[in-house]
């Protein structure tokens, strides 16, 4: 909602990224003090805010039982455009040349995403990846996308999340083949090497005019921890570009689940795992649209329960992508795997 600058008060939450002059002066999801407050009389007459209850993740609600039937999938014709873009990309020299590539490829990736008013995506249909960097960089630019809508952002906001996305790791080119594609554990020496592509990604877009300082940011920033523990820069909290936030999760679950040289993908359902347990590494609100972003087992889909039990899914709940409601094939019992009866309950997944 907005509010007029003058009637802010300091338990407001900014619902908006403000720039002034293409800098980022508060980011969205900033919580407002006098400090911000003194900024925005400065530079606002008016600012959106989230209502009272709008910021707060709902725990221990009622949850949404949705269908899946908007599940975004990618058709092979846009995979193939879109990495065969990124391939391009990847081998320009010319800073402008790069920019408006990624361009081309975030717009691909955007009107398949806006024109088919996706609410959910089925990771495992999204996920085709062999060349590594490629299409790692399509399908971290695509999950961005959706969890930046899923947050409420819209036209140009969204553009520069999908632009960041696309150029994300473009600073590998400059890491040598020899570390990039190691079939095996980077040393301590190497993965310092490695450390450094996001920094030589930003100075290669800061050659170019046609992107702006905040995406950048993006770009530089999308290693770094909510707790202050990334590289380079070591920002913590609401310091890191919001761009960089929603990069980080789209990151960290794709190369969780990518089948590497020297190790095997993780399952979706244990990565979505391992990233509960990395919690403080990630802006939590985040997560949560991520969460609510993803489909893990499609309605239709036959599992297996931890009770032994075969049962075919039948709704998922919105945010609880491990928990959806199941039907069992032989007794033909529901089980809602968010009700508190059946908290004891699992999917179990074959061994990766
Ligand atoms: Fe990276």
């Amino acid at each position: 909602m907005k509010v007029k600058t003058t009637d802010l008060q300091l338990s407001h939450v900014i619902a908006e990224d403000i720039f002034v002059n293409h800098t980022l002066l508060v980011s969205r999801g900033t919580k407002v003090s006098s400090d911000i407050l003194s900024k925005l009389y400065i530079f606002r007459q008016d600012v959106n805010v989230y209502k009272e209850d709008e910021n707060e993740i709902e725990i221990g609600t009622e949850t949404e039982k949705l269908s899946d039937e908007s599940a975004l999938v990618l058709s092979d014709k846009i995979k193939e455009r879109a990495r065969t873009g990124v391939e391009y990309m990847f081998k320009c020299e010319n800073a402008d040349e790069i920019v408006s590539t990624a361009n081309s490829v975030s717009s691909l990736l955007m009107e398949e995403i806006v024109g088919k008013s996706v609410i959910n995506v089925s990771l495992t249909a999204l996920h085709l990846s062999d060349e590594y960097t490629f299409q790692h960089s399509v399908d971290v630019g695509t999950m961005a996308l959706l969890i930046a809508r899923k947050l409420g952002y819209a036209g140009v906001e969204l553009e520069r999340v999908g632009l960041a996305g696309i150029l994300h790791d473009i600073g590998k080119t400059k890491i040598p083949n020899s570390i990039l594609n190691k079939p095996a554990k980077l040393t301590d020496e190497e993965f310092t090497i490695m450390k450094a592509h996001p920094v030589y990604g930003y100075q290669m877009l800061v050659e170019s005019k046609d992107i702006e300082e905040y995406v950048r940011q993006g770009v530089l920033q999308h290693h770094e921890k909510y707790d202050g523990s990334g590289y380079p820069l070591k920002y913590a909290g609401n310091k890191i570009n919001m761009i960089a936030r929603i990069l980080a999760v789209a990151d960290v679950y794709d190369a969780l689940v990518t089948e590497r040289p020297y190790k095997k993908g993780k399952s979706p359902e244990i990565a979505l795992e391992m990233m509960f347990g990395m919690h403080n590494h990630f802006d939590i609100r985040i997560v949560q649209a991520f969460l609510n972003t993803i489909i893990l087992h499609p309605v239709g889909e036959h599992v297996f329960l931890s009770n032994g039990e075969e049962c075919v899914v039948e709704a998922q709940n919105q945010g609880y992508p491990l928990r959806p409601v199941l039907k069992s094939v032989s007794s033909k019992q529901v089980y809602d795997l968010v009700d508190p009866s059946c908290l004891s309950l699992i999917i179990v997944t074959p061994e990766q």
